[in-house]
């Protein structure tokens, strides 16, 4: 990795500790922002600075939201840093443990957490620790976060958080955003401009890869509401055909319900973009009657006519519903991911470059797309239970089937994921 001067925001996020600086009187740090600003480069690097000129001997935790997240986009990028100004880091991976020196410097041991692993909180419980540094903060439990503090008993110790904006509600906003001169942490907010490293027209790639709520905290760096509609860019004009394609490939996604409406659609690929074919969508209630798992199943055989499909993704609750698929032995029957608020960016990132779009004929999609809207005020970020069925097999389509590693939105989103 070839590294730039830091930016000036970097420097400060680097050097708050040092008792030259007019900040070294605070006990903790907190950087928030934009995707891609430079922070968690900047701060990592800073908190092993930190340790090594201010302790020896002493134990830190590394914390991300999960340990492999936090190797993939701390770690690695650390160790070469460091390197490159002559610390010593020696690896115990079975450990999940760092040694680390700077050069004619003590040894200083940093154990890596994962937040949301399993048991994280209770195998950080008997630690005695100098210093926690979290990166992603928002993506951890609270539970978690305030066991790791309440191990760092060491005198001088220091807290290192960054993270990216959430819902305004979030505990870290009301608890440490909000009460920061209470809790002695130093406020750094950070923008791509603020990473030297990135072009304008990679800041503007950026930018575009967010609409709606997503991107005012990734790009604009703000702690705001989910409010409004869930999907603001989808038009008739960019997502809506009317001349079918020859298509390749297929895949059928299905939002299961018996009460509440079911709704199936089937996906044919052109030139890299899935194109939603056709739909069913049956409301018991309206309709006044339910419908069997075999009477859904034949459904779904119309739907699909004689086309070679590779799959159907269904709804992971609707066990009885997979099962029906797996006996009758024509398609493949496959759970969906379901992490709701992931599956959102992805629909939003596949809407936005263009990914996905719906036939005129898909008329509950279309209704849907124009009602489907975040419930507001609420404490966590979550899309009303209402209107959403269509939309439901969308997004399982599209986190089960679309989402590539390489693809450049995932990869913007991958570190929250
Ligand atoms: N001064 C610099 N010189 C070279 N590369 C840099 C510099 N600062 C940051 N970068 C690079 O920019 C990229 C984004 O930085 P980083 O991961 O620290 O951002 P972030 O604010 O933590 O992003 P996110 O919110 O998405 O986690 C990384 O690849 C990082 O190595
Ligand atoms: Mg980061």
């Amino acid at each position: 990795m070839k590294f730039q001067a830091f930016s000036e925001k970097q420097r400060l996020a680097l050097t708050w500790w040092c008792p030259q600086s007019p900040y070294c009187e605070y006990d903790a740090i907190i950087c928030d922002g934009a995707v891609r600003s430079g922070k968690t480069c900047v701060l990592s690097f800073a908190f092993v600075l930190w340790a090594s000129v201010e302790f020896s001997g002493q134990s830190f935790a590394l914390c991300g939201k999960t340990r492999s997240a936090l190797t993939r986009n701390l770690v690695e990028p650390l160790k070469e840093l460091l390197g490159s100004i002559g610390f010593e880091v020696v690896e115990k991976p079975g450990e999940h443990l760092l040694l680390i020196r700077m050069p004619s410097g003590g040894w200083n041991r940093f154990y890596l957490f994962g937040g949301k692993d399993e048991g994280a909180a209770s195998l950080i419980q008997g630690m005695t620790l100098a210093g926690v540094f979290f990166d992603e903060v928002a993506l951890m439990p609270k539970s978690f976060v305030d066991q790791a503090l309440a191990r760092c008993s060491v005198n001088g110790s220091r807290f290192w958080f960054n993270c990216n904006p959430e819902n305004p509600y979030h505990w870290f906003y009301t608890e440490w955003i909000q009460k920061r001169e209470e809790k002695r942490a130093y406020y750094l907010h950070f923008t791509m401009e603020d990473n030297p490293a990135l072009s304008p027209d990679i800041r503007a790639r950026y930018a575009h890869l967010y609409s709606g709520v997503f991107y005012r905290r990734y790009v604009l760096g703000e702690w705001v509401h989910a409010d409004g509609l869930v999907y603001p860019m989808f038009s008739k004009e960019q997502h809506v055909y009317q001349t079918h394609p020859r298509y390749e490939r297929y895949y059928i996604s299905v939002d299961y319900g018996t009460v509440n409406p079911c709704s199936m659609g089937l996906w044919g690929l052109c030139r890299g973009r899935w194109y939603r074919m056709r739909e069913c969508y049956y409301a018991s209630r309206r309709e006044g009657v339910q419908k069997t798992d075999e009477q859904y199943y034949r459904m779904l055989e119309t739907l699909a006519g004689t086309l070679p499909v590779e799959a159907v993704i269904v709804d992971p609750s609707a066990a009885s519903f997979l099962a029906c698929i797996r006996e009758h032995g024509r398609f493949t029957a496959l759970p969906a991911k379901n992490d709701v608020l992931s599956g959102i960016r992805a629909v939003c990132g596949a809407l936005q470059d263009g990914r996905i779009c719906i036939h005129e004929s898909c008329t509950d999609t279309l209704r849907e797309f124009g009602q489907y809207v975040w419930q507001s005020g609420a404490l966590q970020d979550a899309p009303k239970k209402e209107h959403d069925h269509a939309m439901d097999d969308i997004r399982y389509f599209v986190s089960t089937i679309l989402q590539q590693p390489n693809d450049g939105f995932f990869v913007a989103s991958a570190a929250r994921s």
